[in-house]
């Protein structure tokens, strides 16, 4: 695996399809306001609740068994993933990567015995195939310029990096939610979507929280 990234180029626009300059700018401060503003875990990487947020795990999880499997968690935040599956007891090698070194440092210090990066993968990337399994939870909620083509470039990279199936999750438009700041979609796009990433197969999950949309992608 390739040594610790550089930060300054994590965070350039021409490494973020689909964003304006304005989106990252917002999107740095709005993680940075999420961390300082809080004390919960869960409301310093912008959920609402520690419920909202562990139901997504659980969907997250229902991708395949994963007993030994090595897994890489993108937009890890502060390692809440990795809290999850030990208290679950799924026994995996753990990989955390997020965009903001604040961010990995405080995930350190929450779970020391995780391995956890300051990483952008659409600028250093792992070498192919490197892990089983593939989360991102929450990654895609900030409206920005153009989501799918942000969608599109982070899940082919993240699809490249992972042998047997990547899982994610997005705000489900059917939900009634009405904040102009977040990117909603509805089942049947994503899915759409999903199917369109030359993947073996599309799975949507739906109706485990009326907020949200879970896809597995797999290879
Ligand atoms: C809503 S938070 C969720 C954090 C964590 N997955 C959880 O559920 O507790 C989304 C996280 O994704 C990170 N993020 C957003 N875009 C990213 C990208 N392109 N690469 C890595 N991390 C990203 C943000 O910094 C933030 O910590």
């Amino acid at each position: 695996m390739k040594t610790k990234p550089p930060f300054k180029s994590l965070l350039k626009l021409e490494n973020f399809p689909g964003f304006s300059q304005k989106d990252l700018t917002h999107l740095e401060k709005y993680y940075h306001q999420q961390l300082h503003q809080h004390e919960a875990p869960e409301k310093r990487v912008g959920w609402k609740t520690i419920e909202s947020q562990r139901v997504r795990f659980e969907a997250l999880t229902w991708v395949a068994p994963m007993k030994k499997a090595k897994i890489l968690d993108v937009g890890c935040g502060l390692g809440a993933y990795w809290g999850y599956l030990k208290e679950q007891e799924v026994p995996v090698k753990y990989t955390g990567i997020d965009l903001f070194p604040n961010v990995i440092r405080e995930a350190k210090k929450l779970y020391p015995d995780a391995r956890f990066e300051a990483r952008n993968l659409l600028v250093h990337p792992y070498p192919a195939r490197s892990f089983d399994y593939s989360f991102l939870s929450g990654v895609f909620n900030v409206k920005v310029q153009d989501n799918w083509t942000y969608m599109r470039a982070m899940l082919k990279q993240v699809l490249k990096q992972t042998k047997k199936a990547v899982a994610f999750n997005a705000l489900n438009a059917d939900s009634g939610l009405k904040e102009s700041n977040r990117f909603l979609v509805t089942p049947k796009e994503i899915v759409t979507f999903g199917r369109s990433l030359g993947v073996k197969r599309a799975h949507l999950l739906d109706h485990y929280h009326h907020l949200d949309l879970t896809v597995f992608l797999y290879r």
